[in-house]
């Protein structure tokens, strides 16, 4: 979806709030796809996660085609916070439980092997996008257990994490936390924009404004017929668009919020804090609140404060709207940061939580073995994409890498999934149906109010409808183009939101997140119609 940013350059982004990284740097494009080629990798998506494969294999020698449907970075990676970190949202111990101690130290290895490849990379190809060493504060949650820190202490030790015990000062109170030591951070999209310079040196090719609409084995085609064959296939969607059922069975989506506000500069340490989640939340995934500073001009850092998440289209089950969710972030970075003074950015996002907390980098299952994926990001998508990069290559390379097995895709241990998955899955599931049959919105046509959207009974077909501002009414079909589940307007992001797997549309029925591919059915009406009904 394309949108006007603060330099008044048309951008693309997965909604209508622009995010700092998009508003502060010029739209990453290239041109479309308009011939046939042929190559030894295609990858679709332009996020951290193709980016960096495609790098990695051109590096490697292989001759590589990228296509992102939008400009490079307007998916997640233009709306994330880009901590990179080895101390990870799920916790060790938890990690522990569902891998084995040998398995979490592999993870705790590929994590800080991502934050490693990510400051060599920056420093050998002097790439200026504002990375920084730092040190990461981990503290409890008032609703969590004492001993919570204490137990993800002697965990991450285990599994080869560098991290010890201090206090933090945060607005008036004094709190016991872990302090995680080489950590990272960066401007996302500074990062990826050199990339792919280099990945275009390296002889690949890049073409944005390029749907893939088709994808097998042999390759994609574009929206305008347009051919790539390659021996290896790379979908880096976020959420795989080609994979149809299987592995949105083992994820779930779920919207998380930022604000971003100007703080003399100086007035905190560059650092990034996370509290270990509110245990209350209606989620059986706490939600926790995620901080960090981004320099910003000679007078001012950014202080970003991100939180509040909730299932994709499920924001009601809280009885709080997606549009509220702003207010009780700023409320409580108040709270914890008074230098905070005005909200100067607000976005949103998606992030796809896999049933046992890890991504899924590997071959895509019951497909042929030339067809990799990376998905379930898991929040942590800056340095799983990075390890995608990693991964992935060797993989098509045919090269041993110790981290194969635990990311595979394939892998499906249900008692490992634990509680949490079944919990979030089903009750998603049935907080879905319960709201199923209120999803009329009652509301006649001329009652909706301007840039809101309703679904409404119109002729006798059910419809999403949403009117502009200049009052022409936009419909679309309700059903969603993944898996038919109705569709739910997000009025924070102007968005139709699918609650059964995180599809997400315009109100042109345009895809903004996957896994569907294909855009709901929409036509407009000038607003004379609205007199004339
Ligand atoms: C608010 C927020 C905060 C976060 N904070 C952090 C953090 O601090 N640290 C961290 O590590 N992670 C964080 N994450 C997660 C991280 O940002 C994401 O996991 C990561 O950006 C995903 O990258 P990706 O390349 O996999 O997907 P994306 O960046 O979404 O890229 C996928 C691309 O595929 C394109 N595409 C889709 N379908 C097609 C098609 N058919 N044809 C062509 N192109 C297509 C899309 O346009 C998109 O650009 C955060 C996420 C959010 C939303
Ligand atoms: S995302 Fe699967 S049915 Fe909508």
């Amino acid at each position: 979806m394309k949108y006007i940013n603060t330099n008044n350059v048309q951008v693309f982004t997965a909604g209508t709030h622009l995010p700092y990284w998009v508003a502060s740097t010029e739209p990453i494009a290239y041109t479309k796809l308009s011939e046939n080629k042929k190559t030894d990798v295609v990858i679709v998506g332009g996020g951290i996660s193709g980016v960096t494969i495609a790098y990695c294999l051109s590096k490697s020698g292989k001759k590589v085609i990228l296509v992102e449907d939008g400009y490079i970075g307007s998916g997640e990676t233009g709306r994330t916070t880009a901590h990179l970190v080895s101390a990870l949202d799920d916790r060790y111990y938890d990690l522990e439980a569902k891998f084995g101690e040998a398995n979490a130290k592999l993870i705790a290895e590929s994590h800080i092997a991502a934050i490693d490849f990510i400051e060599r990379t920056v420093t050998a190809e002097n790439i200026d996008c504002d990375f920084e060493r730092v040190k990461g504060y981990l503290f409890l949650h008032p609703t969590d257990k004492p001993d919570s820190l204490d137990k993800e202490f002697e965990a991450a030790k285990k599994a080869g994490i560098d991290l010890e015990f201090t206090t933090i000062a945060l607005g008036d109170n004094n709190h016991k936390a872990l302090q995680f030591n080489n950590q990272g951070q960066f401007h996302p999209l500074k990062y990826i924009k050199t990339l792919c310079e280099l990945i275009v040196k390296n002889g690949g090719e890049i073409y944005t404004n390029t749907h893939a609409k088709e994808i097998d084995y042999t390759g994609i085609t574009t929206n305008e017929g347009f051919n790539v064959s390659a021996q290896s296939i790379v979908i880096a969607t976020n959420s795989p668009v080609n994979n149809k059922y299987m592995m949105h069975l083992r994820q779930y989506a779920y919207r998380t919020y930022v604000i971003g506000s100007k703080i003399p500069k100086g007035s905190l340490p560059t650092a990034l804090w996370w509290d270990t989640g509110n245990f209350e939340a209606n989620s059986e995934i706490a939600p926790y609140h995620y901080i960090r500073i981004q320099k910003f001009d000679d007078e001012h850092d950014l202080l970003i404060i991100g939180g509040e998440d909730h299932p994709t289209g499920l924001a009601d089950a809280e009885h709080i709207l997606e549009e509220d969710r702003y207010t009780l972030l700023e409320k409580w970075g108040k709270e914890h940061f008074p230098q905070m003074e005005k909200i100067n950015y607000k976005w949103s996002g998606q992030v796809m939580e896999p049933m046992d907390s890890l991504a899924y980098i590997g071959h895509n299952p019951l497909d042929k073995d030339n067809v990799y994926i990376v998905t379930g990001d898991s929040g942590n998508g800056m340095t799983h994409g990075t390890i995608a990069g990693i991964l992935i290559t060797d993989l098509i390379n045919d090269k041993k890498n110790n981290w194969r097995e635990v990311y595979s895709p394939a892998r499906f241990k249900l008692f490992k999934a634990g509680k949490t998955f079944f919990k979030e899955f089903v009750g998603g599931f049935v907080s879905y149906l319960k709201t199923k049959p209120k999803h009329l919105d009652n509301t006649g046509l001329k009652d909706i109010k301007q840039k809101e959207g309703k679904i409404i009974e119109f002729d006798g077909e059910k419809l999403g409808a949403y009117r502009d501002e200049n009052d022409d009414v936009h419909f679309v079909e309700v059903e969603c183009t993944h898996l038919g589940c109705i569709i739910k307007w997000n009025n924070d992001e102007k968005s139709w939101d699918c609650p059964c797997h995180g599809s997400r549309f315009t109100h042109q029925g345009e895809v903004l997140n996957g896994p569907a591919n294909k855009p709901l059915r929409h036509y407009s009406q000038h607003k004379d119609f609205l007199t004339n009904i």
